[in-house]
């Protein structure tokens, strides 16, 4: 079995190819899906050292692939942390990667020395991290926040999930344990000497940002995992440069989501779908004993429309899909196997009111402030018609208020915004788009449309200090799509 026989997408636009397998099995001739899903998921291993070392390495995975790829303490994604609201977080970041990096908790509201800021990398050594863990529970990550090098040294590798939990989540008796799952999903393209490669210079970059011919899901490409008819806890997190996902079953069976990437939604919400940009978490609950017939449950990410906006610029963008199938086209994630046989199956109440959660309300607001999202030819994609500066401050907020942002995206490529230091709640977007199903909850990254407004609504309450917010599409961050957030 070589690398080869990977699930590998090639061509632009909707012609991609498959194995006829594929084909087959989408036309419900064929139930066999084991040409797609050939390799057993993996989950990282707890993090169970004061150290995370950033290197370089060869990685085997599935058995027998070896990525030359970025790892932390030499696992791909990093090892997991887990820890409860109230305890402290310390460990020592050693960057031995050959070039700057620092860590960023995405999602954890720390001081603004502990938050990863691309002014604070180092080259070589070591930073040291120490902080209070206080807030709520749910499902965070860590990467890399260089200025300019983001993009490529997590797609080579670098990120890991970050879990709190606290007794409010506990009391809820939640799937735990082999019942838990958490499952990061990134595109690569993987060349045929086995090497995660990201190549500066793809055309495609500017405009869509750095797509992948390999869909992993820990580290796997299209893996498969067997379950028990019983529910279970599915902690996704979109940790792609670029690629939004649009979260299914084949079968259309809906899940109930039950957090976002703040914790726990106020109240569980059913849907069939999910869209799911680069950045943004979601907490499912998902029964295998109901709605699926026969022992495979496949997770997919179904067509969903980008809204063109800006004429030849929108087409073109569109176009230039570069590796893999285009955004928004169907394709394969993984396979859930049901072990139907185990005869176990049991599921769960799920109470109606699953988190008590406090919203700033517009009322509360100091003031609004307008964030354009611009594609200019000469300059590329900026925030209020800028390019990041390392020490400019661009927006000044008073420590304590409640601001409402408004993020208004002219240009004709999706932006994940993502903001350090807080969690917001989404108050509307414009158009008949509607809340994502993860929005009753709080949010740090919220997915803005090709001409789409999304008005949110932020409490200030982190440290005083200088934090960044920016477009998770790690190819328009690296571009300069980022600004200082300055809390006064
Ligand atoms: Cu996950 Cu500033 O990023
Ligand atoms: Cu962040
Ligand atoms: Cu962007």
């Amino acid at each position: 079995m070589d690398r080869k026989t990977f699930l590998k997408y090639t061509g632009t636009g909707a012609a991609f190819f498959l194995p006829p397998s594929f084909i087959t099995s989408c036309m419900n001739f064929s139930t066999d899906t084991s040409d797609i899903y050939r390799y057993p998921l993996r989950f990282p291993d707890p993090l169970d050292s004061d150290q995370l070392r950033a290197s370089r390495d060869d990685l085997t995975i599935a058995e027998q692939y070896t990525l030359d790829s970025l790892q932390f303490n030499g696992s791909l994604p990093g090892p997991t942390v887990r820890i409860k609201r109230g305890e402290r977080f310390q460990v020592q970041f050693q960057n031995d990667i050959g070039q700057e990096s620092i860590i960023h908790w995405h999602g954890m509201i720390v001081p603004p020395d502990m938050d990863g800021h691309p002014k604070d990398v180092i080259s070589e050594g070591i930073y040291s991290y120490d902080f209070a863990i206080n807030q709520r529970a749910g499902t965070y990550w860590y990467h890399p926040h260089p200025h300019k090098i983001t993009g490529p040294q997590v797609y080579r590798g670098l990120a890991g999930f970050f879990i709190v939990t606290d007794e409010e989540e506990q009391a809820l008796n939640l799937p735990s344990g082999d019942y838990e799952l958490p499952l990061v999903i990134q595109d690569r393209k993987i060349d045929d000497a086995g090497n995660i490669y990201y190549d500066p210079s793809m055309p495609e970059r500017m405009m869509t940002g750095y797509l992948g011919e390999h869909i992993l899901v820990n580290g796997i490409p299209n893996p498969y995992h067997e379950v028990q008819p019983r529910p279970y806890r599915l902690r996704l997190l979109n940790g792609s440069n670029a690629r939004i996902y649009n979260i299914a079953f084949r079968n259309e069976q809906s899940f109930t989501v039950i957090g976002s990437d703040g914790g726990l939604l106020p109240q569980p919400v059913e849907t069939k779908e999910l869209l799911l940009a680069p950045g943004e978490r979601a907490d499912l609950l998902v029964d295998f004993s109901n709605g699926f017939s026969g022992s495979s449950a496949e997770l997919i990410s179904k067509e969903f429309s980008v809204p063109s906006n800006g004429g030849m610029m929108g087409n073109m963008s569109q176009m230039m899909g570069g590796g893999g199938p285009e955004q928004g086209s169907e394709f394969p994630l993984m396979e859930f196997r049901i072990d139907n046989t185990s005869g176990t199956s049991s599921s769960m109440n799920l109470p109606q009111q699953l988190s008590e959660v406090n919203f700033p309300t517009e009322d509360d607001a100091v003031r609004t402030r307008r964030i354009e999202l611009n594609m200019e030819m000469m300059t590329g994609h900026t925030i209020n018609g800028r390019l990041f500066e390392m020490l400019r401050v661009d927006e000044e907020v008073t420590q304590g208020d409640s601001e409402i942002w408004e993020f208004v995206n002219n240009s004709a490529v999706p932006h994940p915004m993502h903001i350090h230091a807080v969690q917001f709640k989404v108050l509307s977007r414009s158009g008949n788009r509607g809340l994502h199903p993860t929005e009753t909850g709080w949010k740090d990254t919220t997915l803005v449309m090709p001409g789409e407004r999304v008005r949110i609504i932020i409490q200030f309450d982190a440290p005083k200090g200088l934090y960044v917010f920016h477009c998770h599409n790690l190819e328009h961050e690296d571009a300069g799509m980022m600004a200082n957030l300055e809390i006064t």
